[in-house]
């Protein structure tokens, strides 16, 4: 039996412990709102924060995340007001949408860890995020925002 908390709330699980941490939050918890783009890590669509780290849950197993604390985009601000959030309306980032719940997940990691980054600092933070819209110029906005305040 796995054990761990989802947006606050615990959750036990007899579910196979190499069970991708994306397919059990998709399919058994119905937080759709984390993607699934690649399943190798390479894209992250699929990033969802695990004891307040950025990670793919696309390549995380339940067993990896045993007794640790996960947040998906649902949970980063039930109101949707997380700073990250308000940076990201006021900047007007998303075209399709797809890997835009990873991409706020991945910045507001990166903003807890490094409040004022710099430049050259968002950009690498946010590299590993694809966009297949190309919004990137957008979202390094939305980070800058979000980071000094919207
Ligand atoms: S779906 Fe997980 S990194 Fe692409
Ligand atoms: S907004 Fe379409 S893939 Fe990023």
């Amino acid at each position: 039996m796995l054990r761990f908390r989802v947006n606050g709330q615990e959750h036990t699980t007899d579910a196979d412990p190499a069970l991708p941490l994306l397919w059990y939050l998709r399919d058994e918890l119905d937080l759709t709102g984390t993607k699934f783009g690649c399943g190798k890590a390479l894209c992250g669509a699929c990033t969802v924060h695990v004891d307040g780290q950025a990670v793919r849950s696309c390549t995380t197993t339940l067993q990896d995340v045993s007794d640790r604390s996960i947040v998906t985009i649902e949970g980063l601000d039930p109101a949707g007001d997380h700073p990250v959030q308000k940076a990201w309306r006021a900047a007007n980032v998303p075209q399709c949408g797809f890997c835009q719940a990873g991409q706020i997940m991945q910045a507001a990691a990166l903003l807890a860890a490094n409040p004022k980054p710099t430049d050259a600092e968002i950009d690498q933070g946010m590299a590993g995020n694809i966009c297949r819209c190309g919004c990137y110029q957008r979202i390094h906005t939305a980070v800058r925002l979000a980071a000094t305040g919207v």
